[in-house]
């Protein structure tokens, strides 16, 4: 198939690379004219496992180009994927000017049938005003049809998620173009779940608000654990062991953060309003999630009773490991929180520290190259972000080098018996803590 997708953004450019990899001709765009130069030179923007490799693969084999143009994309494909920032507004709704503009810029340049496909995260009943607005805007009566195909992906692991898909769904209500649709998906082993538009669009936001729901439900756990002497690790896997509920997403921690699930909690909770059936669980799912570090920050206050001037190491700046993404990072709110109260932050993380840099966040803040030489002389050290490499340290040096081998593990990543046993005083969520 011959395939454009309209913004290189994480979605765009993953989802990109791997329909090539599958086979598919595929045109990248972007309005973004460095980043296009750059990507032209097999520069990625975004670090993310296994991207490069497959971009690189695929460029080399003249399946996978980059482009400013849409006119182009457009012309040389048969679908046109949609992937372009859905930012949050003020409000919670979300800013749908991104994706107005570019249903504007295909109109102009539509000549013959098309299916244009959804894959921004939108609120529900968007493929409509998408559908709506090609057609106020097309030069002459030419087909097309609007398809909502939304994406699971996450950032980490998003090649290997687009790879190998739990579900794909296919929200239109066409038949001509779900007969394509399916052709693009032929190469992937993976139930095709079908259904109309507005149903799409619904299981984007309801999948991630539940998903966010199931974090905050063991984080408001987590706390009952801490006043009542529980483990919320052993209750996360007593619960998690019903097949009904699962293990997975019930990591009790500081809370979660990213792009997606703040952004599309408050987003569903907006639409939710607009349609006059407001969802107002997903509030407390809000109010939870902030609790949570909250809690913590309070736990590090009560411990170490005045931070101004004490020498803080902070491991972790993304919002998940695997990523370099900062953005939306409750780590860095934690940072941000430990600098306010006049502490020394001395903070490492394996790959955002660039992206902390370039977006001016954590001002104040030493941005230290190792895991050790954040915990040198540290007075504390607390563990926002589960990294692999944390898991590995050699926590003897780290116990060393440190003034006061104090942690505070926001993720639960390391065993709070085996930490008492090296010396550390150890605090958790949801956890006994030992001393
Ligand atoms: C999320 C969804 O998992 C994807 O399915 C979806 O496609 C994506 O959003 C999107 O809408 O684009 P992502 O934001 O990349 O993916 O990251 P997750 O792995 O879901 O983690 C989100 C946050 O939840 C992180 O801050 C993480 O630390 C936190 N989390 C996750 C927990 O606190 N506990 C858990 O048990 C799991």
């Amino acid at each position: 198939m011959d395939i454009a997708i309209i913004g290189s953004g994480y979605v765009g450019l993953v989802t990109g690379a791997c329909l090539a990899d599958v086979r598919h001709n595929v045109i990248c765009v972007d309005n973004d004219q460095r980043k296009v130069e750059r990507l032209q030179k097999g520069v990625i923007p975004i670090y993310e496992p296994g991207l490069e490799e497959v971009v690189h693969r695929n460029v080399s084999a003249n399946r996978l180009r980059f482009t400013t143009s849409t006119a182009e994309g457009v012309a040389n494909s048969q679908i046109i994927f949609i992937a372009v920032p859905t930012p949050p507004q003020p409000d919670g709704s979300v800013d749908l000017t991104y994706i107005e503009k570019v249903a504007r810029e295909i109109a102009e340049v539509l000549k013959e049938y098309r299916v244009i496909v959804d894959k921004s995260t939108v609120p529900v009943k968007t493929g409509e005003k998408v559908a709506e607005t090609i057609r106020r805007y097309t030069k002459s009566a030419v087909e097309f049809d609007v398809v909502s195909n939304p994406e699971f992906l996450r950032e980490g692991c998003a090649v290997s998620d687009l790879m190998n898909p739990d579900r794909i769904v296919i929200g239109s209500n066409s038949d001509r173009a779900l007969a394509l649709m399916k052709k693009v998906y032929e190469p992937f082993i993976a139930p095709i779940m079908v259904t109309d538009v507005n149903s799409a669009e619904l299981i984007k936001h309801a999948a991630n608000s539940f998903l966010a729901l199931k974090i905050s439900y063991i984080n408001a756990i987590s706390a009952i654990c801490e006043a009542s002497g529980a483990d919320v690790e052993r209750v996360a896997d007593g619960i998690g062991a019903d097949k009904r509920i699962g293990r997975s997403f019930l990591n009790a921690g500081i809370g979660y953060g990213g792009s997606c699930f703040p952004k599309d909690v408050a987003a569903f909770i907006a639409i939710s309003e607009q349609l006059g059936a407001p969802f107002t669980l997903l509030r407390e799912v809000q109010r939870v999630n902030q609790t949570q570090l909250d809690r913590f920050i309070k736990k590090i206050k009560d411990t170490l009773w005045v931070l101004k001037d004490k020498r803080i190491a902070v491991w972790g700046l993304t919002f998940k490991p695997d990523t370099d993404d900062v953005r939306n990072s409750v780590a860095i709110d934690l940072v941000t929180q430990l600098l306010k109260e006049g502490a020394i932050v001395r903070a490492y993380d394996p790959k955002g520290v660039e992206k902390v840099e370039e977006l001016k966040l954590c001002h104040g803040a030493h941005l230290a190259k190792s895991a050790m030489e954040a915990v040198e002389n540290a007075e504390a050290l607390v563990l926002a972000t589960e990294w692999g490499e944390f898991e590995r340290v050699d926590l003897v040096q780290v116990r060393d080098r440190m003034h006061t081998p104090l942690i505070f593990d926001g993720r639960n990543l390391f065993d709070p018996k085996t930490m008492k046993e090296l010396g550390f005083t150890y605090f958790g969520i949801g956890r006994a803590d030992l001393h």
